[in-house]
């Protein structure tokens, strides 16, 4: 099972990006320690051919190109497009991506304008608020529901 994990505007900056917000895990270190996690987290949901890839693009049309590379799933962290993006809206409604969204930071507890997510309706599940395993939590929901949707 081929899975991306692609992150979006601003988080080549993780681990000096505001660290109080974000934590100081660069994004070297978070996509290491997914890869390091992953076979752990793909036998707790049954998978046996788990294969990440990784992504980062603080360009739209990148990051939105991207999103058509042939994968059965998406773990997505879409920074502020999250927030802003009709555009990302649509072409996840246009690929039917099963994919699961997940932020850092807790959304709930942030500014107001970060509870809009215009992708969050097209996600299988939505993780937010424990830094680096709100991407383990959203990979190992991910899984579980592709294999007993
Ligand atoms: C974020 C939350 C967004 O509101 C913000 O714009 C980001 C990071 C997170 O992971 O907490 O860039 O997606």
């Amino acid at each position: 099972m081929k899975i991306l994990v692609a992150h979006g505007v601003n988080l080549d900056l993780l681990g000096r990006r505001e660290p109080a917000v974000y934590g100081t895990m660069t994004l070297a270190e978070l996509e290491s320690r997914l890869a390091a996690d992953a076979p752990a987290i793909a036998a707790a949901a049954g998978v046996k051919d788990l294969k990440l890839s990784f992504f980062q693009s603080n360009d739209e049309a990148e990051f939105l190109a991207a999103l058509s590379g042939g994968h059965d799933g998406a773990v997505l962290n879409p920074g502020a497009w999250t927030h802003t993006s009709l555009a990302l809206a649509d072409r996840l409604a246009a690929l039917a991506l099963p994919f699961a969204e997940v932020h850092l930071s807790n959304l709930a507890a942030r500014e107001d304008f970060r509870r809009k997510s215009y992708s969050a309706p097209h996600a299988r599940g939505v993780v937010y608020g424990f830094g680096y395993a709100s991407y383990a939590a959203g990979l190992l929901g991910l899984l579980l529901r592709l294999k007993a949707p």
